[in-house]
């Protein structure tokens, strides 16, 4: 892949770049592993979801995103729209960060509808020269037309007392108040949350002070997007701690996304929680997870995450010259104080022809490179996705009380410094749900008590499938629900 200068990294997205950038895109569209419905990058890098919420009758979901090509260079955000969880459409360039505050990027936050406005805050990245950075917490608004205007004043300067590492403000209102939380490094070089409140959106923010965790004290140097979502009669905490070490079967991705469940303290700034923090995702690539501001479900949150994590490359499509996927929405609810995550209901309107259906061991030369896959019953197996020639591919077994989803066998491989396997320790095994998409698997296990999301970037003669196993499995196409067309000023 080619270097890139630091102007070159920070060069702001202009109406010039335009034809440019529709060669890359005609270019990257192209690829063996752009996906049919999930949120994929227009061209460049995409990064952290952003601003994810129900406005004006629509799910509009925002991502970082570097125009260019492949790399963390000046952060934009772009704009994607829905009217259900799986049919997006592209919108174009959200934010472009100028002037002074945002000098180097408009990097990570949310969305929280109200009225006629859809509120944005997120972090402005400033540097000066000498590269010393200054993080301010600003605001953009976006009105039912689609039009975004960003507010001049800031929401808040920097913190004394904290290093230049204060953002990705998330906005909720509870109580008639309204709060943002921010992920920050205190002084010892610890990850930490702020948080602020006030009776405006827009004015008035005053910073209440650390938010603690009752009974826990280190999250690593860094905790990236926090997230703090009323689900029913619970609160959910949801963070990136960053520096967080492996424990067993856990953690072992480079920076890994996590919550608590628990209760929310307000009055003495404390999170209780009621056991300890868990990853959201077993698998390998996930990161940044947001749930949207939303009304459409009560009493449960709507989540999406960056299918990616920081400091991890992705060399097959980045050179390709793009990076990047989002990942497909959940639906959280907490069963019994558990957490349980499942696709959204409008994901059946995906599935198309069946292809497979069987009860004995089988396999396919060709699977469909977007399908949804379906196995169940409490025997154990071993599948064999994007299998070569009867061997090889991604596999996925169920077998003495442990879930496998076993990377090494493929012809390109990720961030093997992080391992090649994932795995869980279950009791039982009842039934997964597996959505493939060119690029992607994420595998729901038994009813949402797991997910386990991966990035896999199979060659053309990586096509084969394999179910060896006692259970039933079944092999549906999808209908595709996402266009790969070319948006940057407006449709
Ligand atoms: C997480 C993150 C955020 C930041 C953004 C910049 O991946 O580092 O903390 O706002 O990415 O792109």
């Amino acid at each position: 892949m080619k270097e890139w200068t630091r102007d070159e990294r920070y060069r702001e997205l202009t109406r010039d770049a335009e034809a440019d950038l529709e060669q890359l895109h005609s270019e990257i569209s192209r690829s063996r592993w752009r996906c049919d419905y999930h949120v994929q990058t227009v061209t460049g890098l995409m990064g952290d979801t952003n601003g994810f919420s129900w406005f004006n009758g629509r799910w509009h979901l925002f991502y970082q995103w570097f125009p260019y090509g492949p790399v963390h260079g000046l952060k934009h955000w772009y704009h994607v729209s829905g009217r259900d969880l799986i049919h997006w459409e592209n919108e174009g360039v959200a934010l472009i960060p100028q002037g002074y505050m945002e000098n180097k990027g408009a990097f990570s936050g949310s969305g929280y509808a109200e009225g006629d406005t859809l509120y944005l805050p997120y972090t402005g990245n400033h540097r000066d020269e000498d590269w010393t950075r200054t993080p301010y917490q600003l605001l953009a608004k976006m009105d039912r037309d689609g039009h975004i205007v960003k507010q001049k004043e800031m929401l808040y300067g920097p913190v004394p007392g904290y290093t230049e590492h204060q953002r990705d403000p998330k906005l909720f209102k509870y109580n008639g108040m309204y709060y943002f939380l921010l992920g920050v490094q205190n002084e010892k070089k610890k990850g930490c949350f702020l948080l602020f409140t006030s009776e405006k959106i827009e004015t008035g923010w005053k910073l209440l002070g650390e938010l603690k965790v009752q009974g826990y004290e280190d999250f690593g140097f860094m905790c990236e997007c926090p997230d703090l979502e009323r689900v029913g009669d619970d609160w959910l905490l949801l963070f990136s701690p960053q520096g967080v070490a492996p424990k067993q079967e856990e953690f072992r991705n480079v920076y890994q996304n996590v919550y608590f469940i628990g209760k929310m303290d307000f009055e003495n700034l404390t999170f209780i929680p009621n056991g300890p923090y868990k990853e959201l995702d077993r698998g390998f690539d996930f990161y940044a997870a947001q749930c949207a501001g939303q009304t459409v479900y009560e009493h449960k949150a709507v989540m999406v995450a960056w299918f990616g994590v920081s400091d991890y490359a992705y060399p097959p499509t980045c050179e390709e010259g793009y990076s990047g996927l989002q990942t497909m929405a959940r639906i959280l609810s907490i069963e019994n104080g558990e957490l349980k995550q499942r696709p959204p209901l409008e994901t059946e309107e995906l599935i198309g022809e069946t292809i497979l259906d069987a009860t004995e061991p089988c396999a396919l030369d060709e699977m469909p490179a977007a399908c949804i896959i379906d196995v169940d019953g409490n025997e154990p197996f071993a599948m064999r996705l994007f299998a070569r020639s009867g061997e090889g591919g991604l596999l996925i077994t169920w077998q003495d009380g442990r879930f496998t989803v076993e990377r090494k066998d493929l012809d390109n491989q990720l961030n093997v410094d992080y391992g090649t396997d994932r795995f869980i320790s279950m009791d039982c095994f009842a039934q997964a749900r597996i959505f493939v998409d060119h690029s992607s698997v994420e595998i729901f296990i038994n009813d949402g008590d797991y997910v386990l999301s991966a990035r896999v970037f199979p060659v053309e003669e990586e096509k084969g499938f394999i179910y060896q196993g006692k259970g039933h499995a079944a092999v549906r196409k999808i209908i595709p629900s996402v266009k790969d067309d070319f948006v940057i000023f407006g449709k």
